[in-house]
């Protein structure tokens, strides 16, 4: 591991606002078997009285890398808390630093593997989630991308009733295959458009659309977060020339939740993708 790397890890240690739990901390092992269980983390349930000293509403960025998103929409609304969260501690220590330099109160980060999200936040604790330029996973299971319906279960059991999922991405595949999930399980599309700098936002048409929104008509974003704030990946993509896709969805009822099937064209869209399937979202440069 570069030096770079170790200093940055080492100042992670010292940042209030991140919290680094160890695998032990969620995870327990059966008794007389191998496998291991989710347990619940200490700071479940209490993020607004440990983490932030107040109960206003929180919002999740989940995959947030350097925490564009997070710091972005936090420094626009002091009244909502932001927490971003990631695997990548070197990443993480950027947003990290910033809030700790300029002692952001609404402003936290989460270590941690999102498949264990729902070891940190208790029923209704989150208000909203955002995933930003999430790796589409285009190849492997169909559970590992972060708008599958396993994973919505997860959401659900945390976020408020109704609350919104925010997918922004260069994926047109990530887009359909999302579009898909909402429709066969009649979530509500709050907003979703293939290219958010060159086309306006469609609202879906009647009980989709959203209050102060005439069904079925073309509107200017509703949210002016969602050109306004570019992230690292973001910017990288626009530079490829690559447009930008957005999809806003309720989490609007229990589940359980069905997986798209014949509803998505999975051969179709990877063929779509073209060459950024060889791209795999890796950045070429360290970070
Ligand atoms: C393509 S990057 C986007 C980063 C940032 N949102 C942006 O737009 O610049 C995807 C990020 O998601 C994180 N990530 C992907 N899958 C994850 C998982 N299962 N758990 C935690 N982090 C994950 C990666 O570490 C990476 O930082």
């Amino acid at each position: 591991m570069g030096h770079g790397k170790l200093k940055k890890f080492a100042e992670n240690e010292t940042f209030r606002c991140l919290l680094q739990p160890d695998a032990s901390a969620i995870l327990n092992k059966e008794p007389g078997s191998r496998a291991l269980k989710l347990r619940d983390h200490a700071i479940k349930g209490s993020w607004g009285r440990e983490m932030f000293g107040n109960d206003h509403p929180i919002v999740l960025e989940l995959g947030c890398g350097k925490g564009d998103y997070t710091i972005a929409l936090a420094l626009r609304h002091p009244e909502i808390n932001y927490i971003g969260v990631d695997i990548k501690g070197a990443r993480l220590w950027k947003g990290a630093k910033f809030a700790t330099e300029q002692a952001l109160p609404n402003v936290a980060f989460l270590r941690t593997r999102i498949e264990f999200i729902e070891a940190f936040f208790g029923p209704g604790e989150v208000s909203e989630i955002w995933l930003t330029f999430s790796d589409p996973q285009l190849h492997g299971s169909e559970n590992s991308r972060l708008s599958s319906p396993l994973f919505l279960e997860r959401y659900r059991k945390f976020l408020r009733p109704g609350g919104t999922v925010h997918l922004k991405t260069d994926s047109r595949y990530l887009y359909e295959y999302t579009s898909a999930v909402c429709k066969v399980n009649e979530l509500s599309v709050m907003a979703s458009g293939t290219d958010i700098y060159g086309e306006v936002i469609l609202f879906p048409a009647a009980a989709d659309t959203p209050v102060g929104a005439p069904s079925g008509e073309k509107h200017h974003l509703c949210v002016d977060e969602v050109t306004q704030v570019q992230t690292f990946y973001e910017k990288m993509f626009l530079q490829m020339g690559l447009p930008i896709t957005y999809l806003a969805f309720c989490i609007d009822h229990e589940g359980p939740y069905a997986f798209p099937g014949a509803a998505f064209d999975h051969d179709y869209w990877l063929q779509a993708e073209g060459p950024r399937r060889s791209f795999s979202h890796q950045p070429t440069r360290k970070s």
